[in-house]
């Protein structure tokens, strides 16, 4: 996050750059998300710059850009070259092409993972919308879809290498390469597979899902390939193809786990003091008193709880950044408050108002996630919507 100083601002009392509040709405907020559209662009293309040269690399906007605002996550990335996009449903694709097409990039092309649900054919059709086939009756669907309309219509087709979740299972691999004439009847975009294990470089599921989705394109019409994920590019060239499909990588998680994060981190959360009071030995905090006092002790109450994102996982065991300094989440998560143990502050004890960094420098997403015993994917896409959102960069 820029300093009030080099962003020209004045410094704020609770060293938040006062520019910032100048919003009202931002004033009224009990937490501020801040997104970096300049560090997901820069995202973007080291993401590019990792891959082979001449392949493409997509973005994977689903689930609201990981929960970080579609509308000005697909733009930035079509603003630093990306000219492919995949969604999960059929409704984000909807969204996607309309957004995309108000700020200028009307002919992206919008792939939709979940497939052609049964009755959405002409949705798809009409705004443009490529489904990514996961069955031989999405197949049959799709072509008689076609026909009715009078054209050949773009799609992708998923063969499952290891993940059995979505995608041609074998048999039905089988069947197309016995007779592969269906696929005459679409204009096929690319073949794709999507890896279960890339986050893990020595997992042996990685070399056999390449082993496997090699087998099953030597047996399928040509077409261009798509394989890798985040962490998939950095497995290596075997996995780069034609077009790479990152998703969380490029919102800051780190696709290397247990490595330095090669990314630059997207969100800064911010959310405020609403009440400092010192209890004594003994008493409890929170719901269930789960943390009793060893001795006297300062607590702040925090006004971000699970309803924004904050899992309840992490009662008695995250940590927030309170004036740059660690301070420990003691007692339960409640829906809308933390409480925060600042005792060590002493005379510097923060004052209501205040901001503490729930993420930012130093304690990332990945490292909230790891207090939470989740991955730095759910708790973005777990933030909620009652954050003051404010996007800085242009993403250019
Ligand atoms: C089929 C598919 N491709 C690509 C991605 C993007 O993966 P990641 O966010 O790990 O980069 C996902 C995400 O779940 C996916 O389901």
């Amino acid at each position: 996050m820029k300093s009030a100083e080099a962003s020209g601002g004045t410094p704020h009392p609770t060293g938040l750059d006062a520019t910032l509040l100048a919003d009202p709405a931002a004033r009224r907020a009990c937490a501020l998300l801040q997104v970096d559209l300049d560090a997901a662009a820069w995202n973007y293309r080291r993401l590019c710059d990792q891959l082979t040269p001449g392949t493409e690399c997509a973005a994977v906007v689903k689930a609201n850009g990981y929960g970080l605002g579609i509308e000005r996550m697909a733009p930035t990335f079509a603003r630093a070259g990306a000219r492919t996009f995949f969604v999960a449903t059929i409704d984000e694709g909807l969204h996607l092409r309309r957004v995309l097409t108000e700020t200028g990039w009307p002919d992206a092309a919008i792939h939709v993972l979940s497939g052609p649900l049964p009755g959405t054919e002409r949705d798809l059709l009409d705004a443009r919308l490529t489904p990514v086939l996961n069955s031989l009756g999405d197949l049959d669907r799709w072509r008689a879809a076609g026909k009715a309309a009078g054209v050949r219509p773009a799609a992708a087709l998923h063969v499952d290498s290891g993940m059995s979740r979505l995608g041609l299972p074998d048999d039905e691999v089988d069947r197309l390469a016995a007779d592969p004439s269906p696929l005459d009847e679409v204009a096929l975009a690319h073949i794709m597979t999507h890896l279960s294990s890339a986050d893990d470089p020595g997992h042996p599921e990685n070399a056999a899902q390449l082993e496997r989705f090699d087998a099953a394109l030597a047996r399928l019409p040509a077409a261009p390939v798509s394989f890798a994920n985040s962490s998939g590019i950095f497995l290596g060239p075997d996995y780069h193809r034609n077009l790479a499909r990152p998703g969380v990588a490029l919102y800051g998680v780190n696709p290397t786990p247990g490595h330095p994060n090669p990314m630059q981190r997207v969100v800064t959360l911010k959310a405020r003091i609403l009440q400092v009071r010192q209890i004594d030995a003994q008493r409890g905090v929170g719901y269930g008193a789960s943390f009793r006092a060893q001795g006297p002790t300062r607590i702040a109450t925090i006004g971000v709880g699970y309803a924004d994102g904050l899992l309840r996982h992490l009662s008695n065991s995250g940590h927030v950044a309170v004036q740059g300094r660690c301070a420990p989440v003691v007692g339960r998560v409640s829906m809308d408050s933390i409480t925060v143990d600042v005792t060590e502050f002493g005379a510097n004890a923060p004052v209501v108002g205040d901001f503490v960094d729930v993420i930012g420098d130093g304690h990332d997403q990945d490292a909230l996630a790891e207090e939470a015993g989740t991955i730095g994917y759910e708790m973005l896409t777990a933030l909620g919507s009652r954050y003051h959102r404010v996007y800085t960069g242009g993403g250019g």
